[in-house]
């Protein structure tokens, strides 16, 4: 299998981490295309065409990101057979937070009664989940702790212009979460590789409520709340960093992509898929897509996936992982796992 021991646990002062349970949960209220084609000028056959999405979920009135959070957080504890009372810390990454402050991560915190877990957000937009999962690894890597939840969580249904035909039919809600401990005598996570380019900062971005355009009449009048994107520039830019992201941590711990059982890339858009597959040499049955029934979930879309793949037994122990992201920013990552 592989040719190289990684860095990551070659090192004998650290210890090898592994995700020892995933979870997921995404709002009970199905958004069809069809639904779209009454609400803004689109129709089914160019979203399916365009996108791949046929559906996406959106989370009710009452339900906010720490609940969606929450629903996926349980689940993967279950998952790993531990309790909340086990966990260290709590790392949720999301671009939706239910506020500004507190972070969501401590409102999850309080909600499944994580009593001794220290709790912070992570914002890197689509790639959250991937960033949040080196951060988490790091800690327990570094025998800092034993139990890490990494969370990505997004109710986008609450940033999105419903009147914005070239945004609206992209998104969904829905949070996936994952344990990270080590597990001995396991490699567990192998690698991760993250990137940023602000420089491209305007290709994706929400642009008021912060501290350069606080919240006024004229913002929200603006429109200003809702989250804007130049999809051209974007889907060019996501195809380039990902494949290279990707390449990057498969070299650096000797693999090829046909020693990969399963490529879980952020699930932005169908065609972004198939190109970054395409590009990496990868084939249909190790492409994991679920961008159909979700959309984009932005930082909950790879962690919903890895776990759909694990429940359908796509990823099975020993089995090796592909993770790989992009997102506004703007920003990328890949991680190599062995599951
Ligand atoms: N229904 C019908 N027509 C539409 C729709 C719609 N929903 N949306 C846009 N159009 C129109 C446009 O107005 C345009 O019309 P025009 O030619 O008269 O001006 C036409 O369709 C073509 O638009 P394009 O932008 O050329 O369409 P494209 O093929 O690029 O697809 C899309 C657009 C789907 C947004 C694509 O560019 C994309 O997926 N981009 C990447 C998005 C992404 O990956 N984001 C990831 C990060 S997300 C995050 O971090 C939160």
């Amino acid at each position: 299998m592989r040719t190289t021991p990684h860095p990551r646990t070659s090192r004998p002062h650290l210890r090898s981490v592994s995700i020892t349970g995933v979870g997921s949960y995404v709002p009970q209220r199905i958004l069809t295309n069809a639904e779209l084609e009454r609400m803004v000028e689109t129709t089914d056959e160019w979203i399916t065409s365009r996108t791949g999405i046929r559906e996406r979920r959106i989370a009710a009135s009452d339900e906010a990101t720490s609940d969606l959070a929450t629903a996926a957080a349980r689940r993967a504890l279950t998952a790993a057979g531990i309790t909340a009372a086990d966990l260290d810390l709590i790392i949720v990454a999301t671009i939706t937070p239910d506020m500004m402050f507190p972070s969501t991560a401590c409102l999850v915190q309080q909600k499944i009664g994580a009593v001794r877990a220290a709790a912070f957000d992570l914002e890197a937009a689509c790639s959250g989940f991937v960033y949040a999962l080196d951060v988490g690894a790091h800690f327990v890597q570094s025998h800092t702790y034993n139990t890490v939840l990494v969370i990505g969580a997004e109710k986008m249904s609450s940033v999105v212009d419903w009147q914005d035909r070239n945004t609206c039919v992209l998104f969904g809600d829905g949070a996936g979460a994952a344990v990270l401990q080590n597990r001995p005598k396991a490699h567990g996570l192998l690698t991760t590789c993250l990137g940023s380019d602000g420089g491209k900062a305007k290709l994706l971005e929400l642009p008021a409520g912060g501290s350069a355009v606080p919240a006024t009449v004229e913002s929200v009048a603006g429109r200003l709340h809702y989250l804007r994107m130049d999809g051209k520039e974007t889907f060019k830019s996501a195809v380039t960093a990902m494949v290279s992201a990707a390449n990057e941590a498969l070299g650096r711990c000797g693999l090829t992509v046909d020693q990969v059982r399963c490529i879980i890339p952020h699930q932005a858009n169908l065609r972004i898929l198939t190109a970054v597959a395409e590009r990496l040499g990868a084939t249909d049955e190790q492409l994991f897509v679920n961008v159909d029934r979700y959309g984009n979930t932005s930082a909950a879309s790879v962690a919903i996936a890895l776990d759909e793949a694990v429940t359908q037994g796509r990823v099975v122990r020993g089995d090796l992982v592909l993770l790989v992201v992009f997102g506004a920013g703007l920003t990328w990552g890949a991680a190599v796992i062995e599951w």
